[in-house]
């Protein structure tokens, strides 16, 4: 039975058409892969179905009977929800809390509030959320506090769980963790629809595929048991793409960028514990390790954006000291994590964000004067160079679907030619083609002498990007390794904590 039908969709926003005549169906007790390039419209079509776009045309069926969806609350009423990449939980509060408070008012101000934990408490249990009812969500790990969120939805008694890039940022054990949890939903007939770019978990966990191109269904028939990653990312781009392409550095140079005896201490305690690291002209060194292991404040210290207690940064053998903008101009770009928080600014357009922080250099500005002419010319030959999908240069940021935002950020960093390259989670949030398109980018700057510094919580990238593998763990560097020599489970157990002579004796028990 089809819990939903969206019969002949189409959205437009100004100088796009985003979803275009779009049919869709999702079966009740079924796990659907919505999948599709940036841009194709999938983030919309849900958005439409949870009430927070309107259609131009369409009917929506919800177990076969017409409704109206004209604001989250109806959808909701009618036990539709979705699962947001930003989570919008209060800190402060409890998990439990966090859960009840949100509910809408319709219970009263009076709420039994020992039944509602209680209530909690077997939702937790019947789904296997292993969480803690009465933590702090301020003290939850991002895959935690996203467990919470589908745990509201429960509460609000949803039957169709929408989940836009859930695992986007997640490490790979909080990506089991939440399939547990999607398996056990479905085995109690909830029905889910889970967008995400990354084929891998299409085939781990969907049940159907369904793919959108350019704002138009392709199939909603594929089972991802029947085709190859390479078939799945063909029908999304339309063409063929190579995936998985491994180019390693075919010239290393001398070191040009290091950075000795970095510590920084936090409440009492070493975040990063005396790191040092040598970038090489030419070579890729990654950081493999689980998010939270000090990569996020290695990141601010070597980018200017943090003072530690100790570090001895050096460019070509020159020290390097300031803030960021001075790192910048001294040929240190940097593409940050988190794009909403730190790399763009929403309000403004594509072209003024990609001369964010160099504004006021001669390529830009002349005796105050932003040269407009240059910077329009500019914005139009990368965004057509890095797919960019938007209808100008004008366009602002804030109008672009989640995987072309992160591709301004990649096309501004690239284009200055940078002698050093610090790179987080490049791919984050990007389609297929595009990540290819981005990792051919990045060792083009390498193969022109670039240094690059690495860092993903994606361990393939990691894995498929570098010349050179550090793994992180607890603030320090604990292995060092050229590449293709240590394979995904050896790495993972370093990344965890573990030697690899711990590997080889499980191995042999295992065998024995
Ligand atoms: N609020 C908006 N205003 C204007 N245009 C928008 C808005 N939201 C989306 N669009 C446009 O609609 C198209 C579809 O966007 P959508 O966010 O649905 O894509 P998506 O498939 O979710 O992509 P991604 O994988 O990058 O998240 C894009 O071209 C996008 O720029
Ligand atoms: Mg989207």
């Amino acid at each position: 039975m089809n819990v939903i039908e969206m019969k002949n969709i189409s959205k437009s926003f100004p100088g796009t058409k985003a979803v275009d005549a779009v049919d869709f169906r999702l079966e009740q007790g079924e796990i659907l892969s919505l999948l599709g390039e940036n841009g194709a419209g999938k983030t919309t079509l849900m958005k439409i179905l949870y009430g927070m776009h309107s259609m131009d045309t369409g009917e929506i069926f919800f177990k076969g009977r017409p409704v109206e969806i004209k604001k989250p609350l109806d959808a909701i009423n009618l036990g539709i929800c979705m699962v947001h990449q930003h989570f919008m939980l209060v800190s402060a509060f409890t998990v439990a809390d966090n859960i009840i408070a949100g509910d809408e008012p319709c219970k009263g101000i009076f709420v039994d509030k020992k039944k509602e934990y209680q209530v909690v408490k077997d939702l937790i249990e019947e789904f296997h959320f292993n969480i803690d009812p009465h933590a702090k969500v301020g003290k939850l790990s991002v895959g935690e506090q996203q467990r919470v969120e589908i745990l509201k939805t429960l509460y609000r008694k949803a039957e169709v769980i929408i989940l836009d890039e859930p695992t986007a940022v997640l490490t790979p054990k909080e990506v089991d963790d939440l399939f547990v949890v999607l398996k056990n939903l479905r085995a109690s007939g909830k029905s889910i629809v889970i967008i995400t770019h990354k084929l891998k978990e299409t085939k781990a966990i969907a049940d159907r595929v369904m793919v959108l191109r350019d704002g138009k269904l392709i199939r909603d028939d594929v089972d991802p048991a029947q085709a190859s990653f390479t078939d799945l990312s063909d029908m999304m781009v339309g063409r063929h793409v190579d995936l998985g392409v491994v180019e390693r550095a075919k010239s290393r140079g001398d070191v040009i960028f290091s950075v000795e005896n970095l510590t920084l201490r936090e409440k009492g305690h070493d975040v990063l514990d005396a790191i040092n690291l040598k970038l090489h002209s030419g070579e890729i060194l990654g950081i493999a390790g689980i998010e939270g292991n000090g990569q996020t404040q290695l990141l601010e210290c070597i980018t200017g954006l943090r003072q530690p207690q100790s570090m001895d940064l050096r460019l070509r053998g020159e020290p390097v000291k300031g803030g960021p903008s001075a790192f910048l101009r001294k040929g240190l770009a940097h593409i940050p994590e988190d794009r909403n928080a730190m790399g763009l600014v929403a309000s403004m357009s594509i072209s003024d964000n990609l001369i964010l922080g160099y504004q006021d250099t001669p390529e830009y500005a002349n005796h105050g004067f932003l040269r407009r002419k240059t910077i329009l010319e500019q914005a139009d030959t990368l965004r057509q160079e890095f797919q960019v999908k938007a209808p100008d240069s004008q366009t602002k940021v804030g109008a672009l679907s989640g995987g072309n935002a992160q591709k301004v950020i990649i096309a501004r960093a690239l284009s200055k030619k940078p002698d050093v390259l610090i790179v987080a989670q490049p791919t984050r949030g990007v389609d297929v083609g595009a990540s290819e398109y981005i990792r051919g980018r990045i060792r083009q700057l390498r193969d022109g002498g670039a240094a690059i510094l690495l860092v993903s919580a994606d361990l393939d990238e990691v894995m498929q990007l570098s010349d050179r593998i550090a793994v992180m763990y607890e603030g320090k560097l604990v292995y060092e390794v050229e590449a293709d020599v240590l394979s995904d489970v050896e790495l993972g157990m370093l990344m965890t904590g573990g030697s690899l002579a711990d590997l080889k004796k499980g191995k042999e028990e295992g065998n024995g």
